[in-house]
């Protein structure tokens, strides 16, 4: 009895959280609608079908290898592509893609119905074969009764958005069309070569998981999730410069971006000047802007940056606070409604100035300090969840604390700029 009340509770509050991502739901139909009609080239047609076919929701699964394949061509283990592809593994194992099923997203699965469930592992983990996984270890009833064949590796499901979720589609490979020399095939290629297409190289690539659909959960009239958008109206996409130009340089499998401090310091320049103004008075300008990031910094409403501007002493002591400014888009918990949204679009830039008295002595300074917090938005939620008077308990539980605990281990310092005050 107390028990399902305790979980009748907590799955209330998940619901709200899931409504959100359950608005997205449509957006199978939508990819197809939008990138349709997004070509301003001829070749965009062909690109956006096949993203169509790539990424319909949900992928099915990829049935049985061709008999020609070993043992390591026909497993979905990413270390098996590691085997022959290291590079693109060990950048891969840094990234959060390969993190992408963490204890923040899997302590809400453990009150969630399969179908729910499936909703969010649409992006988190969407391979068929991890969605069975997971459904026998929750042991769901619609969970496959069989363990699954030899080239699913147990643990896939906890491996989040692997190599065979971008690459792999009824064993088939699928990779961007090689650049400049491609290696000579030894006959016959391992896993049967593979389908080249200029999609990989594509923004609209990433879009299925980084951009809701028109008909999906807004705030304030603006979609929860925009990323794609914002891009295309950006001075970036003008320069031709796509996701992956930012976001793969190289190639390079690392997915960099608001939990990177060089990564965060390319995308936003702070600077900070004392000049002397009348009699006796200093006027402090400082400047945040967005220089780098192909579209708003931050883009989501779950990362927030706070920057302080400090008056301090000679060993850097605080004497007075200036100014607080936070660069974020906050809305309440149940994202039910917009609380503010400072984010900056890119190009754009937020200028603080302040007037104060010069100080009577040398060795006074002002300090520029800029502060992220990643997951700004799930600490706060997570938190009030529980601090609930029936927090979800068991594994559910578990997770959530965890969860939290590496939440607090993620805000780091971006930038630090000092500048002396002249003496009056
Ligand atoms: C036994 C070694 C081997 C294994 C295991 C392997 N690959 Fe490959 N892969 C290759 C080689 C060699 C090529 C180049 C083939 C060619 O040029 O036709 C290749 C090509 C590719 C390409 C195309 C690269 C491009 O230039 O576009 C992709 C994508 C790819 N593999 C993905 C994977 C994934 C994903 C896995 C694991 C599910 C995997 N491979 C496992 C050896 C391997
Ligand atoms: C199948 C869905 C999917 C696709 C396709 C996808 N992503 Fe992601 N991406 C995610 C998820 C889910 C996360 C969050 C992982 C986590 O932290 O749990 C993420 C995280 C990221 C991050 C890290 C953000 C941070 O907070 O630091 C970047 C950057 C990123 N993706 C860029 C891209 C780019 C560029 C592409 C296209 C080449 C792409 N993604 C394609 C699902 C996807
Ligand atoms: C349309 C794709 C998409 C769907 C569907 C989706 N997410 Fe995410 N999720 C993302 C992306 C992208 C990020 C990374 C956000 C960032 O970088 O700030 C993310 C990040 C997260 C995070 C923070 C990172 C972590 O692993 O702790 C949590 C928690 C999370 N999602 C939970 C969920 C839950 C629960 C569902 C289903 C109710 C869900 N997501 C469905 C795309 C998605
Ligand atoms: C989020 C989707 C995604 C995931 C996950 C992913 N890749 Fe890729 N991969 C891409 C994209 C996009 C490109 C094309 C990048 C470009 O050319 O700018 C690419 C390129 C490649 C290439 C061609 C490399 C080259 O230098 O041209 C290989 C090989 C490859 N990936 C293997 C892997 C392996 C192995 C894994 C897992 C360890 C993996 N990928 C995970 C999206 C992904
Ligand atoms: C001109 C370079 C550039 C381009 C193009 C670009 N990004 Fe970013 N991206 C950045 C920088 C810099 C950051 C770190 C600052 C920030 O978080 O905005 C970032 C951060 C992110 C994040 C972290 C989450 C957050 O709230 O900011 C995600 C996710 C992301 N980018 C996805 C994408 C996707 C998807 C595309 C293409 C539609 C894209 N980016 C295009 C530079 C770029």
């Amino acid at each position: 009895m107390k028990t399902s009340r305790a979980r009748t509770v907590a799955v209330v509050g998940v619901l709200a959280l899931v409504g959100v991502v359950a608005a997205i739901g449509g957006l199978r139909a939508c990819n197809s609608d939008r990138l349709l009609h997004d070509g301003a080239t001829g070749a965009a047609g062909s690109v956006a079908e096949f993203l169509a076919r790539h990424w319909a929701d949900p992928i099915a699964a990829q049935g049985s290898p061709p008999a020609s394949f070993s043992g390591l061509e026909a497993s979905l283990d990413p270390a098996a592509c590691g085997q022959c592809h290291a590079a693109q593994h060990a950048d891969w194992k840094t990234s959060l893609h390969s993190r992408a099923m963490g204890p923040g997203l899997r302590w809400q699965l453990h009150l969630m119905s399969q179908a729910d469930a499936n909703a969010c592992l649409r992006c988190h983990a969407p391979l068929a074969e991890q969605k069975a996984l997971l459904a026998r270890e929750m042991q769901w009833p619609q969970a496959p009764s069989s363990p699954p064949p030899a080239y699913v590796p147990p643990r896939l499901h906890l491996e989040g958005l692997t190599c065979a979720a971008c690459h792999m589609r009824r064993h088939q490979r699928f990779g961007p069309p090689a650049a400049g020399s491609a290696p000579v095939a030894s006959a016959p290629a391992p896993h049967g070569g593979f389908a080249a297409h200029e999609a990989f190289r594509d923004s609209q690539f990433c879009a299925p998981c980084h951009q809701f659909p028109p008909e999906g959960a807004r705030l304030n009239g603006k979609l929860i999730e925009n990323t794609y958008e914002e891009w295309r109206a950006s001075p970036a996409a003008r320069a031709g410069q796509s996701c992956q130009h930012c976001h793969m340089p190289g190639a390079r499998h690392l997915w960099r971006g608001i939990h990177d401090a060089d990564m965060v310091r390319q995308g936003l320049h702070a600077s900070l000047q004392v000049r002397r103004a009348a009699a006796g008075r200093l006027s402090v300008v400082a400047e945040l802007a967005n220089v780098g990031a192909g579209h708003h910094l931050p883009t989501y409403l779950i990362a927030e940056i706070v920057a302080t501007l400090t008056l301090v002493g000679g060993t850097g002591e605080p004497l007075a606070v200036l100014g607080r400014h936070v660069i974020a888009r906050k809305a309440d918990l149940d994202l039910t409604r917009e609380l503010s949204d400072t984010r900056l679009a890119p190009g754009e830039r937020f200028r603080w100035e302040r007037e104060v008295s010069a100080p009577a002595g040398s060795g006074q300074m002002v300090e520029l300090r800029v502060e992220v917090h990643p997951g700004k938005h799930y600490e706060d939620l997570f938190k009030s969840v529980l601090e609930r008077p029936q927090p979800p308990g068991g594994s559910a539980g578990v997770l959530l604390r965890q969860a939290l605990e590496h939440l607090r281990r993620v805000p780091y310092e971006s930038h630090l700029i000092r500048q002396p005050m002249p003496a009056r």
